[in-house]
């Protein structure tokens, strides 16, 4: 698995697994999968509510021999708490604790939401406490990300954003390449939003190198420099979408796949009022 090496000196994997939004009942059997298909980065969130199940998968894999804990890079993020220094390191060890884990490779603030300065400085010391080996941020926009470099003693070493063909982020990556801020792309496939498995362009791109859509877009992450986390049920797609190392898209590629960029979130805006709200009651729900 191709790596790449964050401003702190740790290196991911290129390419991971995201377990968002799969059924409670098929987390462990599909973070298993996933391992045992090839994937070494493991995504998830306490907000996901499956991180338990992810430490399960995983833990069956290290017990089957399938991988060495140092072999795998597990993330998992902080929600908005409304007090977030008081509450982070807690809710740092309830995610260890949770999951089975000593420590863990990356950790996120989730959304940019709140006293993200509170929870960072709770994150900066679990880091130099070496229960966190890589920490950044998620959902933030360029300008919140400078100004929280530019504030903060130590760099997020990722910001976990959107990026697909739809929202393809070209002068945000440029933002954070300047700043030393390694973006991770959630959502590559757009949820198969506005057709994404079926667009003729990127299909005419793959036919040529017998490959699938899913790959193409994949491909083309990799190629520009972004980490890119992929979710997938099924152990067939899981294989698919990992086997992206044995072609290369061309620069006439790269600008047709440049045409396809919307220049807007296939989802919904972060400062959108309704969407604030909307999370500001999800807070009060995961607060209970
Ligand atoms: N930080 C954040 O706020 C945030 C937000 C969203 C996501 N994320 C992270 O990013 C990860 C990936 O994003 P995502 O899960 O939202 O969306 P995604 O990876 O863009 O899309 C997943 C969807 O695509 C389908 N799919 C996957 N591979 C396919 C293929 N080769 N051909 C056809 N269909 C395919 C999956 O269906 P099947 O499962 O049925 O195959 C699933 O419905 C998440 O799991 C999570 O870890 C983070």
């Amino acid at each position: 698995m191709q790596t790449i090496k964050l401003n702190n000196g740790v290196e991911m994997p290129q390419l991971g697994f995201g377990v968002y939004q799969i059924p409670l009942a098929e987390t462990a059997e599909a973070v298993y999968q996933a391992i045992q298909a090839g994937y070494r980065l493991i995504d998830t969130a306490s907000v996901y509510g499956n991180e338990k199940e992810t430490g399960e998968g995983i833990k069956r894999a290290i017990d089957e021999g399938l991988v060495t804990r140092e072999e795998l890079f597990v993330t998992s993020k902080l929600f908005i708490l409304q007090a977030p220094e008081a509450k982070a390191a807690e809710t740092i060890e309830q995610s260890l604790t949770v999951m089975g884990l000593d420590y863990l490779d990356l950790y996120l603030i989730h959304q940019p939401y709140g006293d993200t300065y509170g929870a960072w400085r709770a994150m900066v010391a679990a880091q130099k406490a070496g229960k966190l080996r890589a920490i950044g941020v998620s959902n933030f926009k360029s300008a919140k990300m400078i100004e929280f470099v530019g504030l903060n003693e130590v760099k997020p070493q990722i910001n976990q954003i959107e990026v697909n063909p739809w929202n393809q982020r070209i002068e945000d990556q440029e933002w954070h390449e300047k700043y030393g801020v390694q973006i991770e792309a959630w959502a590559p496939f757009a949820e198969g939003h506005h057709e994404l498995f079926t667009n003729p362009v990127l299909a005419e791109i793959g036919a040529q190198y017998g490959k699938s859509v899913g790959q193409v877009v994949l491909r083309w992450l990799m190629q520009r420099g972004i980490v890119a986390l992929a979710k997938s049920v099924r152990p067939e797609r899981m294989a698919e979408n990992i086997d992206v190392f044995d072609f290369e898209l061309t620069k006439e590629d790269i600008e047709k796949i440049a045409s396809l960029d919307m220049k807007e979130s296939a989802f919904f805006d972060h400062d959108a009022p309704q969407q604030v709200e909307w999370f500001m009651n999800r807070m009060l729900d995961t607060e209970k």
